[in-house]
């Protein structure tokens, strides 16, 4: 039978639904196969497309329902629930811009994710099928069974493996279901509610909002030349106290800033001196695009690197595994505080990234990536130049965005705001993410990111014009 018979079946299940009361039972399939001269398959379909649109439900053995809703109009009153909650640690405004989700006209400046076709689809498409059924790299037992709360041994090796440096052993990693998760059970582990947290400013917007729903007290220090200064680093961990820094040494997220060898011994021989920890996010492993840093967790020997990659954003944004690594005490306090939050990371999910990461074409995939992100930030660096020469922007050697500072004022006077500009450009069909989610304390100007690895190029005029139209003229 056609689609038309079950749409046609649908638009009368529609009706009756709208006229029925909540929680009253719908005809029986037989019942309208026979009305409507029409096979079972076709009705379940009619009754499928009813279920997704949330119209109607089924019980197991009972029938099809009208499903009880609360009216959207009904308006109900949570005003107790202020007094009840109190004060909120994160801030309403926690979640950055980066998460929105727009409407799929509007230009994607703002995510901090590549697009799906950069992503190695066919690749993990394979590996799921191979991984259930049961012929993927770890095996037909694996993936079904519980794993160990730090993850499969193989992808934790492969995770130490890539570090290519003598000193760490396999049992110092740990899987995270993503980098967001690793990090946030790091701050929890390592500090109190309470205790200080010195963070490079600006940074990651996700670690500030980790640092904070942990109670954790957050002590900015400026990047100079790219990275924290000695001084500046010694001065605050003199004053306050603090036992954990969170860095990104290579292709800061947002500015793109990459540590020289001076800047990492210095930054690694004040945390030493300080007795203190460094959380390294190595979140751009898979975004080198002119040069490779290697992290400074290969730089360290006595346990004061806490290592975190992940490969959300260059393996699949639905399988989101990372790793942790650490030594000592910290370890096992991490893999402690992950395993109460999660237990442990679906087997599926590890053994799909192992799956991938074990083949040849994971590195033909990084290289294209690499490629075609170099040829994007070059071509968006280029529109900016020729259609926008007024703001101030850097070229990132990696990473996967860039940081741009705007004109503090206009040519009238009137001073420019970095949120106004991104309400502006976000009605005008562009998305993007203002500067001052990426700052634990007040912004030092007016900054944008924008992000150069989820749109496509052939709108990046378009967007470069939307973008100067909002910052120039305060009046649109
Ligand atoms: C700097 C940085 N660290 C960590 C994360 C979180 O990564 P994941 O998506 O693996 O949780 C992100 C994601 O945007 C990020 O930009």
């Amino acid at each position: 039978m056609s689609d038309d018979s079950s749409d046609r079946i649908a638009r009368h299940l529609r009706s009756v639904a709208a006229e029925a009361e909540p929680g009253s039972r719908l005809p029986s399939t037989r019942a309208l196969a026979a009305r409507f001269g029409a096979g079972p398959v076709t009705v379940q379909r009619a009754l499928a497309q009813l279920v997704a649109a949330g119209v109607v439900e089924t019980r197991a053995g009972a029938g099809t329902f009208v499903r009880r809703r609360v009216a959207p109009s009904a308006r109900l009153d949570m005003s107790w629930q202020t007094a009840a909650l109190g004060p909120e640690r994160t801030g309403s405004s926690a979640v950055g811009s980066t998460m929105r989700q727009i409407p799929h006209d509007t230009i994607a400046m703002h995510s901090g994710y590549p697009d799906l076709d950069l992503m190695p689809m066919r690749e993990v498409r394979s590996a799921f099928g191979r991984i259930t059924r049961g012929a993927g790299a770890g095996g037909r037992d694996q993936v079904f069974a519980r794993p160990p709360t730090a993850g499969l041994p193989d992808l934790r090796r492969w995770f130490v493996d890539e570090l290519d440096v003598d000193g760490w052993r396999d049992s110092d990693a740990v899987i995270a279901s993503g980098g967001q998760a690793a990090l946030a059970a790091t701050f929890r582990a390592l500090a109190a509610p309470g205790d200080p947290i010195v963070m490079e400013s600006p940074t990651y917007w996700g670690a500030i909002a980790a640092a904070r729903q942990a109670g954790l007290v957050i002590v900015p220090v400026p990047r100079t030349g790219g990275a924290p200064a000695a001084a500046d680093l010694d001065e605050v961990f003199a004053t306050t106290g603090a036992k954990v820094l969170y860095a990104q040494p290579n292709f800061a997220n947002p500015t793109g800033d990459v540590w020289n060898a001076a800047q990492r011994d210095d930054v690694l021989a004040v945390v030493g001196g300080h007795r203190a920890f460094v959380i390294e996010d190595d979140w751009a492993h898979d975004f080198a695009l002119d040069i490779a840093p290697r992290p400074l967790a290969c730089s360290d020997t006595d346990g004061h690197v806490i290592y975190i990659r992940s490969l959300t954003k260059s393996l699949s944004l639905t399988v989101r595994v990372a790793a942790l690594l650490a030594r000592g005490p910290a370890r096992a306090r991490i893999e402690n505080a992950l395993t109460v939050s999660d237990l442990y990371v679906a087997p599926v999910l590890q053994a799909v990234a192992l799956d991938v990461v074990s083949r040849p074409a994971w590195r033909t995939h990084l290289q294209r990536l690499q490629r075609t992100l170099a040829a994007r930030r070059d071509s968006l660096l280029g529109a900016l130049a020729a259609g926008a020469p007024e703001l101030d922007v850097a070229r990132p050697p990696g990473g996967l965005n860039l940081w741009v500072s705007l004109p503090t004022h206009r040519a009238d006077g009137s001073p420019i705001d970095a949120d106004l500009v991104a309400a502006r450009t976000l009605a005008r069909g562009l998305s993007i993410s203002p500067g001052r989610e990426w700052f634990p304390t007040e912004p030092t100007g007016p900054f944008i990111r924008l992000n150069y690895a989820a749109a496509s190029p052939d709108r990046y005029d378009e967007a470069v014009s939307i973008l100067r139209a909002a910052v120039l003229d305060g009046t649109m």
